[in-house]
């Protein structure tokens, strides 16, 4: 009878020390569960066996537009029951790798819990990834790199294109906004243009693979206005986007 209550006494014991271990707890729940069902498809053992961006990629793309922790798991949630194109942040992802398949087969909490731990943690970064960051500075980074001009000539891009950038170009040439809110929205309608000319299906080839370039090499300006908290960290970025526009024209044609 004793040991009973003995058994007893230590399963509410254990019951009440386990609140405290709770964050914990969930931190290995939420990897275990992220490493089971996100894992086989996010990362990639190399280059030529990736099928899907990195998760930390996608957590530099997600952060920047959601930035609470709410906003971040709803976001993630959406895209993994009901992938689609209008609510990409990844177009070149899209375009390059098959579609991501939705995950009806994960229950919606736990979805949420993996959601959380990509939030509140920093993502592994494959290690052969780094050694495709070549010119971090130049902000010619990741995925391919610089693009090269064959004999110096320009890259033929439909007219399409042209008229797309030149809206870009006449947004932010023309942009008079006066908050930072202001400044969030020019970096997300930049955005949202590239994703247009990226996710259009009549580039393709070598052009699409050098605009894809191009666009990368303005993405962390992108993100990082649209994420900017004042507009003294906003002014300098819309400077510097604007040179990284004007640099289209000497790309292409
Ligand atoms: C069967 C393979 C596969 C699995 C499993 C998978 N993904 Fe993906 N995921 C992809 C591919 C391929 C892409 C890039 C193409 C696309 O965007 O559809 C992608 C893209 C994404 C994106 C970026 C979409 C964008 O453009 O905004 C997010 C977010 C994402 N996955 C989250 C998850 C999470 C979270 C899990 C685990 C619950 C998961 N994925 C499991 C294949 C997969």
């Amino acid at each position: 009878m004793r040991i009973f209550y003995v058994i007893i006494a230590i399963v509410i014991l254990s019951g009440c020390g386990n609140g405290q271990k709770e964050s914990t707890k969930n931190e290995e729940t939420g990897y275990d569960l992220m490493k089971q069902n996100c894992y086989i498809c996010h990362m990639p053992e190399s280059q030529e066996n990736m099928i899907a961006p990195p998760l930390f990629r996608v957590k530099e793309h997600y952060l920047p537009v959601y930035k609470t922790e709410k906003e971040f798991v709803d976001a993630i949630a959406k895209w993994a029951k009901n992938p689609s194109e209008d609510i990409a942040l990844m177009p070149g992802a899209l375009r390059k790798f098959s579609a991501m398949p939705a995950q009806y087969h994960i229950a919606d909490d736990t979805i949420r819990i993996i959601a959380k731990y990509i939030f509140e943690n920093e993502m592994e970064k494959p290690v052969w990834f780094d050694s495709l960051h070549t010119d971090m500075q130049s902000g010619n980074m990741m995925e391919g790199g610089k693009i090269e001009l064959k004999d110096g000539k320009k890259i033929d891009v439909s007219d399409d294109v042209l008229n797309a950038m030149n809206e870009v170009r006449n947004i932010v040439s023309n942009f008079n906004g006066k908050s930072v809110e202001d400044y969030n929205k020019l970096g997300k309608d930049v955005f949202d243009k590239a994703k247009i000319i990226l996710l259009d299906k009549n580039n393709k080839g070598e052009t699409w693979d050098n605009l894809h370039k191009y666009f990368n090499s303005m993405e962390e300006t992108m993100h990082n206005l649209i994420s900017a908290k004042t507009t003294l960290e906003a002014k300098p970025l819309k400077n510097k986007l604007k040179k990284q526009i004007d640099k289209f024209y000497y790309y292409f044609e």
